[in-house]
C-alpha cells in the first residue's frame, strides 16, 4: 500500500471546493486542508486561515503541519512562485513554477512564445509608451478595422482586457492601463491584437512537462445577463462538453496548439507540471489561442472534475513526477453543466451577508453537487460573502437533462439578493449537442 498523503490545498472558490471534494475521495489522501478556504469548504475539510500571496506563510505553515503534497491553484500565487518555494523546502507540489508560469501572468511573454513557435493566435503589436499605442491605434482604425482588443500584460484580476469597438474607447482603454495605471504595474506594457470571432472553447489539460492528456472541453459563459449581454465576469455557468469542439477540431489542436505548447515552454522557460488551461476561439481561419491559464478555470473545474473518472490525486502525482500517462484522465460519457449562483449586482457593487438554504436538501441527489465560493459561516448558518456565492453542477446523460436538473436544484437553494443566468448551455443546446 502506497503512503496517503497530507494534503493541502490553495484558493478560496468554487473551483477550490471541486478539486477538494475530489482529493478527498481519494484513496492516497490522508487529510486534506484548504488555505485559506471559505465557509462551504469548511464543511467539508479544515481550514487554515493564510494569506496566499505570503508565500514563506503558507511555506512556513505546510512544514509545521507536516504537508505531503499541495495542490496551488490561483494565478496569484503561481506568479509569485508559490511551487519554486514549497519545492525548496522539499515539499511537492502541482502547479508550474514560476517561469512556466509566464504564460499566464504575461500576455506579452505568451504571445512572443506564440509567435516563435508559430502557434495560432491573434496578430499583436507591445506597447511600453502609450504614444506609440494611440498612434498605432489611430492608424488601425483609419484603415478601416473595426475592432481591436487592449490587453494589460500582467495579471489584473481577470480585468485587463478590452474589446474595443471605436477609436474612442481603444484610447480610452489605452490611458487607463498606461497612463491611469488602473492595474498598476500590470498595464504598464500593452498587447493590442486583432479582434476575433467564432465559438470559444475552454480545453483544460494534465501536464507533466512532456505528455498533455486535454480534459473534456466546455463552454464558459463569462458575460453577467442573458443573451451574452453585460460586463465580462469570472463566469456565470458553463457546460462540457463543448458542441463546438469537434474530434477533428481537437485533433487540429492538439497538433498546432497543445504539444507545441507544452515543447515552447519547456525549452523558453521550464518543463510545465500542472494544469494547462487553452482559452481558444474557432476562427474561420482554424482554431486560434485567446489566452493561456496556468491554472483549473472557474467554472471549467466545477463542470470538468464530477465527469472525471479515476483519482484525480493520482493524476496530479503523476504530472509532478512526470509519470502521466494518456490513460489516467478519462471522462464519463454524458454531459455536465454548472450554474453559479451571485450576489446581484456582481461584477460591480452588490450587497452580501444573508443567509443560504437549502444546501444539503440539493446535495442529497446523487448527480448534483454543490461547490460554495463567497461563503462564510456565522452563527453556525451559512451567509453570502462574495460576487460569486456558489454553484451548483449536475451531470446526466444529455446535456438537456444535465441543464435541467442543475436548474431544479439551484431553485432550492435561497438567499437574498441571488442573481442566476438563465440561459447557461443554451447556444449549445442549439448548436445541436
Ligand atoms: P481573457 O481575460 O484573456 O480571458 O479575455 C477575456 C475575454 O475577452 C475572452 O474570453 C474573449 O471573449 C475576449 N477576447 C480576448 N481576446 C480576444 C480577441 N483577440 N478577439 C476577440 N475576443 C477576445
Ligand atoms: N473561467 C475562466 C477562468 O477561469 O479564467
Amino acid at each position: 500500500m502506497e503512503k496517503q498523503l497530507k494534503i493541502a490545498v490553495i484558493g478560496a472558490g468554487g473551483r477550490e471546493h471541486a478539486i477538494i471534494r475530489k482529493l478527498k475521495d481519494s484513496p492516497r489522501a490522508a487529510s486534506v486542508t484548504a488555505i485559506p478556504g471559505n465557509g462551504g469548504i469548511a464543511q467539508d475539510v479544515p481550514c487554515a486561515a493564510i494569506d496566499i500571496t505570503d508565500i514563506p506563510a503558507v511555506v512556513q505553515y505546510c512544514k509545521d503541519a507536516k504537508i505531503d503534497y499541495v495542490v496551488v491553484t490561483p494565478d496569484d500565487p503561481l506568479a509569485l512562485g508559490m511551487v519554486d518555494a514549497l519545492k525548496a523546502a522539499g515539499i511537492r507540489a502541482f502547479g508550474p513554477v514560476k517561469s512556466a508560469a509566464r504564460l499566464e501572468a504575461s500576455k506579452i511573454f505568451a504571445k512572443n512564445l506564440m509567435q516563435k513557435y508559430n502557434i495560432p493566435t491573434a496578430d499583436y503589436h507591445t506597447f511600453t509608451e502609450s504614444q506609440d499605442a494611440l498612434c498605432y491605434t489611430r492608424e488601425y482604425f483609419a484603415s478601416g478595422k473595426e475592432a481591436l482588443v487592449v490587453k494589460a500584460d500582467g495579471l489584473a484580476l481577470g480585468k485587463g482586457v478590452t474589446i474595443c469597438l471605436s477609436l474612442q474607447e481603444a484610447e480610452a482603454a489605452i490611458r487607463a492601463a498606461m497612463d491611469e495605471k488602473l492595474f498598476g504595474t500590470s498595464g504598464e506594457r500593452i498587447v493590442i491584437e486583432e479582434y476575433l470571432t467564432g465559438p470559444e472553447v475552454s480545453v483544460l489539460s494534465f501536464c507533466d512537462g512532456n505528455t498533455i492528456v486535454p480534459m473534456i472541453s466546455c463552454m464558459d459563459h463569462k458575460r453577467a445577463r442573458d443573451n451574452d449581454e453585460g460586463p465580462n465576469t469570472g463566469g456565470m455557468g458553463c457546460i462540457a462538453p463543448n458542441p463546438f469542439y469537434t474530434p477533428e477540431i481537437a485533433e487540429i489542436c492538439m497538433k498546432t496548439i497543445f504539444i507545441p505548447t507544452v515543447e515552447a515552454v519547456r525549452k523558453e522557460a521550464a518543463p510545465f507540471k500542472g494544469c494547462l488551461y487553452f482559452g481558444l476561439m474557432l476562427t474561420a481561419a482554424g482554431p486560434k489561442v485567446i489566452e493561456y491559464n496556468c491554472r483549473f478555470g472557474d467554472p471549467e473545474a466545477q463542470t470538468a472534475l464530477p465527469l472525471l473518472e479515476g483519482d484525480l490525486l493520482s493524476i496530479m502525482l503523476a504530472c509532478t513526477d512526470g509519470a502521466l500517462d494518456e490513460g489516467m484522465a478519462r471522462f464519463k460519457g454524458g454531459a455536465a453543466a454548472c450554474v453559479v449562483a451571485a450576489s446581484e449586482g456582481y461584477p460591480a457593487s452588490y450587497k452580501k451577508g444573508f443567509r443560504i438554504d437549502g444546501i444539503d436538501a440539493v446535495r442529497a441527489a446523487q448527480n448534483v453537487e454543490v461547490y460554495c465560493a463567497g461563503v462564510k459561516q456565522e452563527g453556525g448558518a451559512l451567509v453570502s460573502s462574495g460576487g460569486r456565492v456558489l454553484c451548483v453542477s449536475a451531470c446526466a446523460p444529455s446535456l438537456e437533462l444535465a441543464l435541467r436538473d442543475a436548474y431544479r436544484a439551484m431553485e432550492n437553494i435561497h438567499f437574498e439578493n441571488k442573481y442566476v443566468r438563465s440561459d447557461i448551455g443554451k447556444r449549445a443546446l442549439a448548436a445541436g449537442c
